[in-house]
């Protein structure tokens, strides 16, 4: 399905002047997506961190565009109500020519629309990508695609000279067309002003209470990935212990039944 970008903006535009507070997800594959789609949630995000968190890579690094169509496809199968979005992964966006195909490829396998992390420096691709009828969610703040090449997963904004570039990246992506923006790791503060600041909806993760929404990894949520959870994630289910208690109860199952004739069984 295709959404005018303008269309898109202007209906996100009128709900955030309205108090509207988004609440969004990252989806994985169908059955994620399926389940996610009957919740109610204002978009689903195939985001690029299933490399870590269905992929087990280090970073969202690991992850390629062929991965995050198969990926993409697989939730696309699942939902049929709910906005969907996908990340445009590191190194699919380095020309307009890349950007354009890695998006048109994308939405090929049912995004509706696509997220690419930077400000002003994706500024003409991102103008590129809404002008040719694809709608673009921005992402600044912490980039997680660059956390490598800079400091690690630190809050952001914290000096001047920080909180400046982060204030021109978000007035750059607002100018440049996009319809929503998520704002990653920023201190509170800045992301409050920030939020005032634009008249798109600023959609925070860990960037305190202020945003005009929030979102977060699924398996952060559901607390499928024990090991591993952000500070600021809060976990409202156990998944991780419902698959063991299952895998538990199955194995009980399986081994309560001795065979039948285990010696003709041996023979085989
Ligand atoms: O890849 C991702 O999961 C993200 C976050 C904003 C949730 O980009």
């Amino acid at each position: 399905m295709k959404i005018d970008p303008l269309l898109l903006r202007a209906a996100w535009i009128k709900k955030k002047q309205e108090g509207h507070r988004w609440a969004a997800l990252t989806a994985t594959d169908y059955p994620s997506g399926r389940l996610l789609d009957s919740a109610g949630l204002d978009f689903i995000l195939v985001g690029d961190s299933l490399a870590m968190v269905a992929l087990g890579h280090a970073d969202t690094r690991g992850v390629t565009l062929q991965t995050m169509v198969h990926h993409t496809a697989a939730v696309a199968r699942g939902v049929q109500h709910t906005l969907l979005v996908a990340d445009l992964p590191d190194g699919s966006y380095k020309t307009e020519e890349r950007a354009l195909k890695s998006a048109f490829a994308l939405r090929q396998a049912g995004t509706i629309a696509v997220k690419l992390e930077g400000g002003q420096d994706v500024c003409t691709i991102l103008k590129t990508l809404t002008s040719r009828g694809i709608p673009v969610l921005a992402h600044i703040g912490l980039l997680p695609q660059r956390v490598r090449k800079e400091d690690g997963y630190r809050k952001q904004g914290k000096n001047t000279e920080e909180a400046e570039r982060i204030r021109a990246d978000a007035l750059a992506v607002e100018e440049a067309g996009a319809f929503g923006v998520v704002l990653e790791m920023v201190v509170p503060s800045l992301a409050d002003e920030i939020t005032r600041m634009l008249s798109i909806p600023v959609i925070g993760i860990g960037s305190g209470e202020c945003c005009d929404g929030k979102i977060l990894v699924l398996s952060d949520v559901a607390g499928f990935s024990p090991w591993f959870r952000p500070k600021f994630a809060a976990c409202y289910g156990n998944v991780a212990r419902e698959i063991q208690c299952a895998a538990e109860k199955f194995i009980r199952e399986a081994r309560k039944t001795p065979l039948k004739n285990p010696g003709e069984s041996a023979s085989l």
